[in-house]
Formats: C-alpha cells, structure tokens, sequence
C-alpha cells in the first residue's frame, strides 16, 4: 500500500508554488515514480490562456525530461485561491499525457481534498476507451 498522505502533502507543497493569476485556481501535483522519486509541478497560466501548463503535466514533463518513464501515481490537489480545497480531477489533455506514459490499470490517480481524505482511481477510470 502507497503511502498517500507523503505524496498528498508533497502535492500541497507544489501548490503554494502555483502561477495562477489569470483563473486564481490553484493546483499541485506530485508524480510517484517506480525506483521511488518524486517529481511535483504547479499550474502555470500564461496571459495569452492557451500555453497555460496544468499542474499534472508540469510534473510529468518534469520527470520525463529527467529520463523517467515508469509511474506509479500521482496526487492532485487544487481548489480555488482562498478558499478550502475542492476534488480537483485532472483535464482530459493531462489524461491523455498519463495514458502515454502509465499502465492504464496499475497507475493510481489519487484526488485529495487533504491527507485524509481523498479518492483514488486508474487511469482506466477516468480515461476509458483511450487512443
Ligand atoms: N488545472 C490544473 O492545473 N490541473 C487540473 O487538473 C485542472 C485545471 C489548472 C489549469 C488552469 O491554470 C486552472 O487550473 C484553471 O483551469
């Protein structure tokens, strides 16, 4: 069993890092990978919208670009600024950025509104049917 709440507080660390003046909704992520390390990321809004980078692919782009390919998990949390954390789940295009990488069965996408509570799925739940 995956320790959640490390990866979860992990998350919430990236968050405080979060460049989102435009949506002021903040998200952070931390990516569990096999040998063990973690990358962690925060959205990155643009003001021209389109470049804005969410926090789930930070982490990944992250990782791979350090030369790794095998994962594990990732725990996304995010809500808007000022206010408590709400369910955030990840957007279709970061689903699809998982399914080129992750094992649709295996990899666990865990969603926390804090360490205790949270909710996990598999890519496969939340990406049925994929390309
Ligand atoms: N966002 C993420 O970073 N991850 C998600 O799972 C959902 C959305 C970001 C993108 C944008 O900066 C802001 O949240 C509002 O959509």
């Amino acid at each position: 069993m995956l320790d959640y709440g490390k990866l979860i507080r992990c998350a919430f660390q990236a968050r405080e890092f979060s460049y989102s003046p435009y949506s002021h909704f903040r998200v952070g992520a931390a990516l569990l990978c096999k040998d063990g390390t973690v990358y962690d990321g925060c959205n990155i809004e643009n003001r021209a919208y389109g470049p804005t980078n969410c926090a789930e692919r930070t982490a990944f782009f992250k990782a791979v670009s350090e030369g790794r390919r095998e994962f594990e998990a990732i725990a996304i949390v995010g809500g808007a600024e000022g206010e408590e954390p709400d369910w955030c789940y990840p957007c279709g295009v970061c689903r699809q950025v998982m399914a080129e990488f992750c094992d649709a069965d295996d990899f666990r996408i865990v969603c926390a509104k804090s360490e205790r509570e949270y909710k996990v799925y598999t890519l496969r739940d939340l990406l049925p049917e994929m390309f």
